[in-house]
């Protein structure tokens, strides 16, 4: 028996990934950038052995364990991506598989990122897989076949880019994956992989999320991928991020949050652009969004206070901030009617083995 925890962080995307060039293999049709988010972490312990079938326990935030079922929806995944794990490592022993959240999930605070990360890792490591762990950007691509593209950005620390290969850009539009030959496959799947752009300890950055509503969100993620490309601006946003992405991953390597945060606002507004006009569309934002939005505008406006929003597939609002002016940022977001509380976050480590086993 074999037993091994590792804890991954969520992150969040300053250029965000929506929709992608080929489905089966999760290829992103844009480059995204994110930085790790210290504040929510998903814990995951797996052990390898003798059991007759594979079990995973989840613990959800505030909630008490659960048993997942792999005959359900979003369960399948993860049962899958055992599945995959143990034939790449040849082995038939099943899993005992306890994982818990410190934060709340599918409300747009990437939890599938982190809970898929940390899954995926603990299982490489299981399974004696550890040259592939090792190697971030391989266990990268490793994550990505979970299903979930962003959570291949938590493979390592700090300020990360998941990668569009640009013949799949390209290519997108024009091939069904049925089409696709192996060969392309095959460049698909190893040109399309996390890459560190600057470790954790870079920049004291802060993203400080206004939780306005722990609800579950109506539309997935993955079911919004597969809908991008009907919304009649989704290739003029494809076009006009190209400059957006060099100029995020400079404005990061100079530590400038001038620069830097008008190119995050603009992404998440670009983003929800092509969302709201899908079809049929999908509303993420919800009033007490759009008071967050509103006033952290004014408090740059009005104090100069060096703050920007931006908003993954859910209602609350993450806001950038350096850690100078977090304690400023935090205060005031708590004071919004809207905001219920709070989670502070911090550029942290990548998926990460620790000693203590939650079993
Ligand atoms: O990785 P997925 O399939 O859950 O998609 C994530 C999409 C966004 O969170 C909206 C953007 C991003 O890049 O994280």
């Amino acid at each position: 028996m074999v037993k091994v925890t590792v804890v991954a962080p969520a992150n969040i995307a300053f250029i965000k990934y929506w929709g992608r060039s080929e489905h089966n293999l999760y290829i992103a049709r844009n480059t995204s950038i994110s930085m790790t988010m210290s504040g929510c972490i998903t814990t995951t312990t797996v052990e390898v052995g003798d059991f007759e079938n594979d079990q995973i326990e989840v613990k959800f935030f505030n909630q008490e364990y659960k048993k997942l079922q792999a005959l359900d929806h979003k369960p399948k995944a993860l049962f899958k991506q055992i599945e995959r794990i143990r034939s790449l490592a040849k082995s038939t022993q099943k899993t005992k598989i306890k994982t818990e959240n410190n934060f709340p999930n599918d409300v747009g605070i990437a939890s599938s990122a982190s809970g898929f990360a940390a899954l995926t890792g603990a299982l490489l490591l299981g399974y004696g897989l550890e040259k592939e762990f090792a190697d971030k950007e391989e266990f990268s691509r490793q994550i990505r076949l979970c299903g979930s593209g962003s959570a291949i950005r938590s493979a390592m620390g700090g300020f990360v880019e998941f990668l569009a290969p640009k013949e799949a850009i390209q290519a997108a539009g024009g091939f069904s994956p049925e089409d696709l030959a192996s060969e392309l496959k095959e460049h698909l799947h190893k040109e399309s992989y996390a890459r560190q752009i600057t470790d954790e300890n870079h920049w004291n950055l802060v993203d400080i999320v206004a939780i306005t509503n722990p609800k579950k969100k109506l539309v997935s993620s993955s079911q919004g991928h597969l809908m991008a490309d009907t919304s009649p601006y989704y290739e003029t946003r494809i076009s006009e991020m190209q400059d957006r992405i060099a100029q995020t991953r400079q404005a990061i390597l100079d530590k400038d949050i001038r620069q830097l945060g008008p190119l995050i606002e603009e992404d998440s507004n670009s983003m929800h652009s092509v969302m709201m006009t899908s079809k049929p569309p999908i509303f993420y934002w919800s009033p007490g969004s759009m008071e967050i939005m509103l006033n952290v505008m004014k408090w740059r406006r009005e104090d100069d206070l060096q703050a920007y929003f931006t908003l993954d597939a859910g209602s609350n609002v993450h806001v950038i901030t350096e850690k100078k002016d977090s304690e400023e940022v935090k205060k005031r977001l708590e004071n919004l009617p809207s905001v219920q509380w709070t989670i502070y976050n911090q550029p942290c480590p990548g998926v990460t083995k620790i000693n203590k086993h939650l079993f």
